[in-house]
């Protein structure tokens, strides 16, 4: 038996929870993204910060993109599965000396530097090993990426990037240091934009920013505008792939850029989430006053955006055909907030019974912790079980 696109009865003979990652679905976003970066000789660096399976990571790094990174690990995850330092870029507000000097000698292309002590940091580090570090400025150009508080990070109030109003200042200094090269300017306003026209704003502002440099005769050959591109969680199986196509549009035909100038994204969830899910078994089907619970054995631990930023992710009961009910689907683990969905129509469940919570390839295994002394979820691939 197959439920959508699930092969139950491999499946079943996994030890749950498990990750499921359909790599057809992968393969086929990342043809499309490579076919709509092509068209405007757009760059795309994969956020690793999504998922950093070794398996993932290699399909990607061999479709050519480059790799974006936050820390140290990440850098070397992106160097193992094949990522070529070259089209490695390293953000992140909290850069420690021990990271930035890794970074300089594997030679990355590029630092996003977040803010004036961190620049007076790298200059310091390269001096050291006699380079040249290519640094880009992360702006935080304030405006409101219109998605959930915890995943915004482009306005004034957030921790991230240098404020435009010290930009004068930073160009300043930028003048006197020898061992950094300003090669960009970096943006990245939030995560899950649901609306491509908020991206809109972003591109004035880069725009406008561009004059400013301009003006000062500071030279740009770099603009990264991040990610941020949503997914569908309400219909994954009809939104199987973003609007890439109108995404990229979207830039080409907003941003203002120079001559040979390179544009360049960083792409996290719309490349890997929907090609994952996380398998889970009924455990239990609890009746309880006013409710009925339907216990599984993966939680928040497996899973944290429900609990994190009460997320929805579509949940569905491959096992079953028979007639829906309502349940609250919740995990085992010892916290009020684990729980996945409330209310929630299924069809009838029983113990034993497999479901999977859908859209789980980005922040899901990557986010997941051994509270309550659990074991982390393993990931199965479409195309190896
Ligand atoms: N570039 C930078 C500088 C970022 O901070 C991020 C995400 C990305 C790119 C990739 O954004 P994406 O294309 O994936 O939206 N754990 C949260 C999401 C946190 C996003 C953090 N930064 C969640 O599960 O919704």
């Amino acid at each position: 038996m197959t439920k959508g696109n699930f092969p139950v009865e491999k499946l079943k003979g996994i030890e749950t929870p498990f990750y499921y990652y359909d790599t057809d679905l992968l393969k086929k976003t990342l043809k499309i993204v490579k076919e709509e970066t092509k068209k405007y000789g757009f760059i795309q660096h994969y956020a690793i910060k999504a998922n950093a399976n070794r398996r993932i990571l290699e399909l990607i790094a061999t479709e050519g993109f480059g790799a974006d990174c936050v820390s140290g690990n990440e850098v070397n995850a992106a160097i193992t599965a094949g990522f070529p330092a070259s089209k490695i870029v390293f953000a992140g507000v909290g850069k420690t000396d021990k990271e930035i000097n890794m970074a300089l000698d594997l030679n990355i292309f590029c630092f996003n530097v977040e803010s004036m002590p961190e620049l007076a940091v790298i200059n310091e580090l390269a001096a050291k090993k006699g380079k040249t570090a290519q640094i880009a400025l992360r702006i935080n150009p304030d405006v409101d990426a219109h998605t959930h508080e915890y995943i915004t990070t482009g306005l004034n109030e957030n921790k991230f990037g240098l404020s435009m109003a010290h930009l004068d200042n930073v160009i300043d200094v930028l003048k006197l240091l020898k061992n950094v090269n300003l090669i960009g300017l970096h943006f990245h306003i939030g995560s899950q934009i649901e609306d491509i026209n908020i991206f809109e704003p972003l591109c004035k502002r880069v725009n406008e920013l561009q004059d400013l440099f301009e003006k000062r005769e500071v030279k740009i050959e770099h603009i990264n505008v991040g990610g941020g591109l949503g997914i569908d969680y309400d219909a994954p199986d009809s939104h199987p792939v973003s609007d890439f196509q109108g995404y990229f549009e979207l830039f080409h035909k907003n941003l203002k850029v120079r001559d040979g100038q390179i544009v360049h994204f960083e792409l996290g969830r719309a490349i890997v989430a929907q090609c994952g899910a996380l398998v889970t078994k009924t455990t239990y089907v609890k009746q309880g006053e006013s409710k009925t619970f339907v216990i599984v054995d993966a939680g928040m631990t497996d899973l944290i955006r429900p609990a994190l930023y009460q997320a929805y992710h579509k949940v569905e009961n491959i096992s079953s055909n028979l007639p829906m009910k309502k349940y609250d689907v919740v995990g085992p683990i010892c916290e009020s907030s684990d729980v996945f969905v409330k209310d929630y129509e299924l069809n009838e469940t029983q113990r034993g019974d497999m479901l999977v919570l859908r859209s789980a390839g980005a922040y899901g295994e990557i986010m997941a912790s051994q509270y309550n002394c659990r074991e982390l979820p393993k990931p199965y691939f479409s195309d190896k079980i």
